[in-house]
């Protein structure tokens, strides 16, 4: 499957990147197609909230990094979000990310799925962030595939020495088993219930990708 990672850290080779090249590694053997975004050195600026995208298509009326952002989001299964910790959040450039995600509230997305990969220099510091993306999930009918955190990043390099970059090659390496949704499963749709859920289930069930694992 298309996997793209936003690494919204400002530094180009910090803690984040290094955990976002084992996971990368991970996925890219397991046979994924993965794309990294360094979202902390993009330009994108926070959503206006004007609605312009609702009555575009979900084209936004910002031009700016965003524009490109949007056009691998939109091949994309499975979308990363990987950022370090700034004040018990993920940093502002990941956050710019997010709200302009606003654009595709109506249209939908292509993606249906996340993984949050998170670094600090302090324990139980992300609580803000796995809520907010939590309630992101809900709404949207997403799915969080996985969720790692890495504390003790006191220095720029404190990541190249950690144990947990095993886990994250790991992570990387197995996700062949998630399964995928159509595009057209829009995430603000009502579900249905019943014999059309069954009817629907049957349909997902044809569409679906094969895991790399199946043959
Ligand atoms: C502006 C700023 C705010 C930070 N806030 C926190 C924080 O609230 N909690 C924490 O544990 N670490 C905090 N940190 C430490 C970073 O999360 C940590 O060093 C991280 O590994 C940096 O990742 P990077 O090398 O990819 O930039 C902060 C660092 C900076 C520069």
């Amino acid at each position: 499957m298309k996997i793209t990672v936003l690494n919204g850290s400002p530094r180009a080779n910090g803690n984040t990147a290094t955990m976002v090249q084992a996971f990368e590694k991970g996925a890219t053997e397991a046979g994924h197609e993965v794309s990294v975004i360094h979202v902390g050195a993009k330009k994108v600026a926070g959503c206006l909230g004007c609605q312009y995208c609702f009555t575009h298509e979900g084209t936004c009326v910002r031009k700016d990094d965003m524009t490109e952002i949007w056009k691998v989001l939109n091949q994309t299964d499975l979308l990363v979000f990987a950022s370090p910790i700034y004040w018990w959040e993920v940093t502002a450039q990941t956050k710019a990310v997010i709200d302009r995600l606003y654009a595709h509230a109506l249209v939908g997305f292509n993606f249906n799925k996340i993984a949050l990969l998170f670094d600090s220099g302090a324990k139980d510091v992300y609580d803000a962030p796995i809520s907010m993306f939590q309630s992101i999930c809900d709404y949207l009918k997403w799915e969080n595939v996985g969720t790692i955190c890495i504390p003790n990043m006191e220095d720029k390099d404190s990541m190249k020495s950690s144990p947990m970059l095993e886990d994250v090659y790991k992570f990387g390496g197995s996700l062949s088993n998630v399964i995928l949704l159509p595009s057209y499963f829009h995430p603000l749709s009502i579900l249905p219930t019943g014999e059309s859920w069954t009817k629907l289930a049957g349909e997902l069930n044809k569409l679906r990708r094969p895991a790399a694992d199946e043959s």
